[in-house]
C-alpha cells in the first residue's frame, strides 16, 4: 500500500471512505465477545465502531502513520504494523473485515491465504474494494493527459478484479460465498479542485513527476464525465461480499 498518508486530510476530506464502510458493518453484525480483524484499518474509525459493539478488534495496516492514528483512536487495543500479504494472528478469529483496502494489495491470493489462515473454520470474510472498471474515468481522463503533455504511461498502484476472478480466489483460498454484490457507487468529492486532491491524496506515488497543469488538464478532460450538481463524483465501482471459511 501507499506509505506516508496525511491522516489528518484523510480523516478530514475523505471520511466518505469510513461513511460507506459503515453500511459494510451491517454485513458484519459483529457480536459481543467476538474477536474481529479489520485488514487494512486506516485511521481505525471503523475499528472504533466494531469495538463499540463488544467485540474485540485487532487492526493491521501497512502504514504506519495510519497505525499511530488508530491507536489514538483505540488506546489499549492490538494495532499492528503489518503486511496484509504475510500476517499472521496468535488465534484464530471470527471475523476479517476489510473495507476500501484489499485493491491496494497487489497479490490477492497471497492476502486470500493469510484470511483464511488468520480465521476460524465457519468464520466469516466481509470486504469491499474497488471492482473492475473503479475510477477508469479517472485514470483514463489522467492517462490522456499525460499523452498529451508527452510524458510516460502510468502504472496505476491498484488492481480492480472482475466479480467472477475474486470469486474463484475466494474459492480457491477455501472460502464459500454466501452474498456477492457488484455495482456502480459515484462517490461525491469535496471542493471545486476534489479530483486533483483525490488524485493527490490516492495516487501522489504515480503522480509524483507529473506537473500541475497536467493535473488541471486531466481533471478539464473528466470534467464532462465526472461533474455534475455543483460537484466531482469520483466513478467507483464497488464488489462486496460476504464468504465463510470451510472448515
Ligand atoms: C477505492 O476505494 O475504490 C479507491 C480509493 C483510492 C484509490 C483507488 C480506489
Amino acid at each position: 500500500m501507499t506509505e506516508g498518508w496525511d491522516t489528518r486530510e484523510y480523516d478530514r476530506d475523505f471520511a466518505f471512505v469510513s461513511a460507506y464502510g459503515a453500511e459494510l458493518l451491517d454485513w458484519l453484525n459483529p457480536q459481543p465477545g467476538e474477536t474481529v480483524l479489520d485488514l487494512g484499518c486506516g485511521t481505525g474509525e471503523l475499528a472504533a465502531k466494531i469495538a463499540g459493539t463488544g467485540a474485540t478488534v485487532i487492526g493491521i495496516d501497512s502504514d504506519p502513520a495510519m497505525i499511530e492514528a488508530a491507536r489514538q483512536r483505540l488506546p489499549g487495543a492490538d494495532i499492528r504494523v503489518a503486511d496484509a500479504h504475510d500476517f499472521t494472528v496468535e488465534q484464530p478469529v471470527d471475523a476479517v473485515f476489510s473495507n476500501a483496502a484489499l485493491h491496494w494489495m497487489p497479490s490477492s491470493v497471497e492476502v486470500l491465504g493469510c484470511v483464511s489462515d488468520a480465521l476460524r473454520g465457519g468464520g466469516r470474510f466481509i470486504a469491499e474494494m474497488g471492482a473492475t472498471g473503479n475510477v477508469a474515468a479517472i485514470t483514463g481522463a489522467v492517462d490522456q493527459a499525460c499523452r498529451e503533455a508527452g510524458l510516460p504511461e502510468r502504472s496505476w498502484p491498484w488492481v480492480f478484479p472482475s466479480p467472477a476472478q475474486y470469486a474463484a480466489m475466494l474459492e480457491d483460498a477455501g472460502f464459500e460465498i454466501r452474498e456477492l454484490d457488484f455495482r456502480d457507487r459515484p462517490t461525491r468529492l469535496t471542493g471545486d479542485d476534489g479530483l486533483v486532491r483525490w488524485l493527490q491524496m490516492f495516487a501522489g506515488g504515480v503522480l509524483a513527476d507529473v506537473p500541475p497543469e497536467v493535473l488541471a488538464r486531466g481533471a478539464e478532460i473528466a470534467r464532462p464525465q465526472l461533474w455534475r450538481d455543483g460537484a466531482w463524483w469520483a466513478d467507483y465501482r464497488r464488489l462486496r461480499f460476504r464468504a465463510i471459511k470451510v472448515s
